[in-house]
């Protein structure tokens, strides 16, 4: 039997990193291809699973999901590494000097909201996005477009016949269609570019399996919960988080979406490398949670989104795509 190809963007930290611990604990039947942007950290991490796991099957990949060259490079190299790509876990992301208002949020802390604001952000989080070399907006191309790049340059492993390969999402509750409009779905104009793109993926992942299903390739999204990570720990200076702590671990006992550890937050990720994606709900997130004793959890929530507003979306990536990279061979034959 041929081992599973594994590639999961973002591993080196947070959520991707303990999805792979998860994943090689789980099988010793994997090839786990660490995509990241920094190669001493992406080094970093395969050490840190190798002294957990001895001998796993553990390679990099260099790949700034932000930049489009990057992109194509890197799947040029998936494509000479490997015949098949099973799993595409499409993790990396970012959200840029987050804003917090600390009006909503003292006023949310003592409202009957306080588990929701600090499960989703909503009303409570606003960031600062940039335009990138290739003229994009960095937040929607790092968690959305730079990922759906990718998936169309591996399409010829993805869409292998007699096999079937899974993409893999890491969303958020924080995906809200109120910040996410069509005509301006890089989100140009507004203050909540991650909101945007979290359901931007959304909407994707509705769209590539309708276009994508016949050949074998099935998508899904999942929630992490609230997570401590690099990304969190970016919303607030770590002191408070360290003061806010314990009452956090407090009301995890109270709600599921508090998943507070990477272990857990991945829950959903590894839960759905176990699942037949013929009988995945194209229109479910996969929420991971967990209980008040720590346990960790996954069920499926129907999405707020229409197909109709998903496959205009996907037209519009399509169109998006021939721009940008008519734009690159421009620039390539240039030089
Ligand atoms: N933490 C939460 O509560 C939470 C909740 C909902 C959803 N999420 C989602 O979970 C995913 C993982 O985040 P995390 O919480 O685990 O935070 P994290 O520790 O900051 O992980 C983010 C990962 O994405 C990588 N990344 C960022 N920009 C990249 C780029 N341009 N190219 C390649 N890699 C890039 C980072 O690499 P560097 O180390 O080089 O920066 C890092 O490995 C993200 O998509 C996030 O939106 C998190």
């Amino acid at each position: 039997m041929s081992k599973k190809v594994v590639l999961v963007t973002g591993a080196n930290s947070g959520i991707g990193l303990a999805l792979c611990e998860r994943l090689l604990t789980h099988s010793d039947q994997i090839h786990l291809c660490l995509a990241c942007r920094n190669m001493q950290r992406a080094e970093a991490a395969r050490t840190a699973l190798h002294t957990s796991h001895p001998g796993a099957d553990i390679s990099l990949l260099k790949v700034d999901i932000g930049s489009l060259q990057s992109v194509l490079e890197a799947s040029k190299e998936i494509k000479q590494r490997y015949k098949k790509v099973d799993y595409l876990y499409l993790n990396a992301g970012i959200m840029p000097n987050p804003q917090i208002s600390l009006k909503a949020f003292v006023t949310g802390l003592f409202s009957r909201k306080v588990i929701s604001m600090f499960a989703t952000g909503e009303g409570l989080l606003t960031q600062q996005d940039r335009v990138t070399a290739d003229g994009l907006q960095e937040v929607f191309v790092t968690n959305v477009f730079g990922h759906f790049i990718m998936i169309r340059e591996l399409e010829p492993l993805l869409c292998q016949p007699g096999n079937t390969s899974q993409l893999i999402w890491t969303s958020s509750s924080n995906a809200r269609s109120s910040a996410f409009r069509l005509d301006d779905y890089q989100h140009t104009q507004g203050v909540e570019p991650y909101s945007s793109s979290k359901y931007a993926s959304d909407l994707l992942s509705v769209a590539l399996n309708r276009h994508y299903n016949k050949q074998g390739l099935y998508s899904s999204v999942i929630c992490p919960g609230l997570v401590m990570t690099n990304l969190t720990y970016g919303i607030l200076p770590s002191f408070f988080w360290t003061l806010i702590m314990p009452i956090m671990w407090l009301i995890r006992i109270f709600t599921n979406t508090f998943t507070l550890t990477a272990y857990n937050g991945a829950e959903a990720l590894f839960w759905l490398f176990n699942q037949k994606p013929e009988s995945l709900d194209p229109r479910a997130k996969y929420h991971s949670y967990t209980s008040g004793l720590g346990n960790g959890y996954t069920k499926p929530q129907k999405m707020d989104l229409d197909e109709d507003t998903a496959e205009t979306f996907y037209e519009k990536l399509l169109e998006l795509e021939g721009r940008v990279r008519d734009k690159h061979r421009a620039q390539e034959d240039r030089r």
